[in-house]
């Protein structure tokens, strides 16, 4: 079954008889996501938001707009716009992905360098609970200090202890003009030697992505573009940075260009000249999952390394293919300046999907034991869902698995919310 909800009321009333019969719900936003966490595997029903997408004025004073869940992210851009302002939650699926689900999922993106995460950006919630209650968590509020701060409990834990129906969202200024950056590389260690220049460098950082070289040929191959420099490098980075408001300053940054390639760090660069262009640079970046996708059958992972310890961490992991997962192709990229990497590997061709699963499944265990050994997680932003609850013991205790279920038994004693999601 499916359900379209128009308001916090209706999704009330449906959780309290849902509860009152015993069936399970799993909420639906956008369905844009990468774990599983709102599929319906065994016949539950669905709870979409999409109906209740409703937008109120934006505050100017405050900086807030107050929306319902199913707001789409990119509709909510456009709406906050024409007060200079914006929601600073941005990547590739925000012309689909809602609100809700962006809230549920503590969503990350390409601008979480300069931004951090959506946990950052909500101020208040609205979330009904399985049993039908209706709760106001901190309104429009920035300072607020009674007491535990439930709302940060349903930010993140994936729809499974209540289904967030409204939010208050912190807005910030809309975003300055920016110029943005190709650079071809080496090497993953110059990309980091390249970060911790950019770091220190006189301009703000609004993107530090990362991708190699057989990302970038997807991409071009697929979309049948020219790759921007003429001889292939092993690495490729996308620097956005504001651009300064005055000449001045902007000569600053062109120095720092400057010494960029003196330094020999980069071996080949190019800046945007038009928005255009900007765009272009971006779709290397951004379009290579859809590229990979059109290929054939792809496993992701999605892990987050101290930076200081990525260097080390990607050294072992191509060790690690090497030595015992030769048939795969690793596609290795992601938002690098947070830590995250995006790990793909594509099915050959010759290979039936049952024996390329059992592949991943081994290849998962051996690169999650070197995620731990190096502190890192297992997922950075695409959440735990159905697809990696197996491996949640890497990244989190058994003491703190245990806590998050005792949790989920206060707000959801009879497990009907999203059932199997993040753990059994
Ligand atoms: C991205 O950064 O492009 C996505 O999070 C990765 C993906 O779709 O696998
Ligand atoms: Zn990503």
């Amino acid at each position: 079954g499916l359900v379209f909800p128009k308001t916090t009321e209706e999704v009330a009333l449906f959780l309290q008889i849902c509860s009152t019969h015993k069936v399970c719900v799993v909420p639906s936003g956008g369905r844009t996501g990468l774990a599983g966490g709102a599929v319906a595997p065994n016949g539950e029903v669905v709870l979409s938001l999409s109906r209740m997408n409703k937008m109120y004025p934006v505050d100017t004073l405050a900086n807030t707009v107050r929306v319902q869940a199913g707001a789409v992210t990119e509709a909510v851009h456009h709406h906050c716009l024409p007060s200079g302002l914006t929601w600073p939650v941005d990547f590739a699926s925000k012309g689909s992905s809602h609100v809700g689900g962006n809230i549920s999922t503590n969503a990350g993106g390409v601008k979480v360098i300069r931004y951090g995460l959506t946990r950052n950006w909500v101020l208040g919630l609205q979330v009904v609970t399985m049993q039908g209650q209706i709760l106001e968590l901190n309104g429009a509020l920035e300072k607020n200090n009674t007491g535990i701060d439930l709302r940060q409990l349903f930010i993140g834990s994936e729809g499974i202890l209540g289904i967030v129906t409204e939010a208050t969202l912190k807005l910030t200024q809309a975003s300055p003009q920016t110029d943005v950056l190709f650079f071809g590389l080496d090497s993953i260690s110059s990309v980091l030697k390249l970060f911790n220049e950019v770091r220190k460098a006189p301009f703000q950082i609004m993107a530090f992505e990362f991708l190699t070289d057989n990302c970038l040929q997807s991409v071009a191959a697929s979309r049948k573009i020219q790759p921007p420099f003429s001889d292939p490098c092993a690495a490729y980075v996308l620097l956005e940075i504001e651009r300064p408001a005055h000449a001045g300053a902007q000569s600053i940054t062109d120095m720092w260009l400057e010494s960029i390639f003196e330094k020999n760090l980069v071996q080949n660069g190019t800046l945007a000249q038009s928005p255009r262009e900007a765009k272009e640079l971006w779709s290397l970046r951004e379009g290579i999952t859809e590229s990979l996708g059109n290929r054939g059958f792809v496993h992701k992972n999605d892990i987050a390394l101290p930076i200081s310890n990525l260097e080390a961490f990607i050294s072992d992991m191509y060790q690690m293919f090497e030595a015992g997962h030769q048939g795969a192709e690793v596609f290795l990229f992601g938002h690098i300046g947070d830590g995250n990497l995006h790990v793909s590997t594509l099915k050959p061709s010759s290979m039936d999907r049952t024996e390329f699963m059992g592949k991943c499944h081994q290849a998962d265990l051996e690169l999650f034991t070197l995620v731990q050994k190096h502190a890192g997680s297992i997922s950075a932003e695409h959440g735990i869902g159905l697809l990696k609850k197996d491996s949640l013991q890497f990244t989190r205790s058994l003491t703190e698995i245990a806590l998050m279920r005792e949790i989920k038994k206060v707000l959801d004693p009879q497990g009907l919310l999203n059932p199997g999601k993040i753990f059994n």
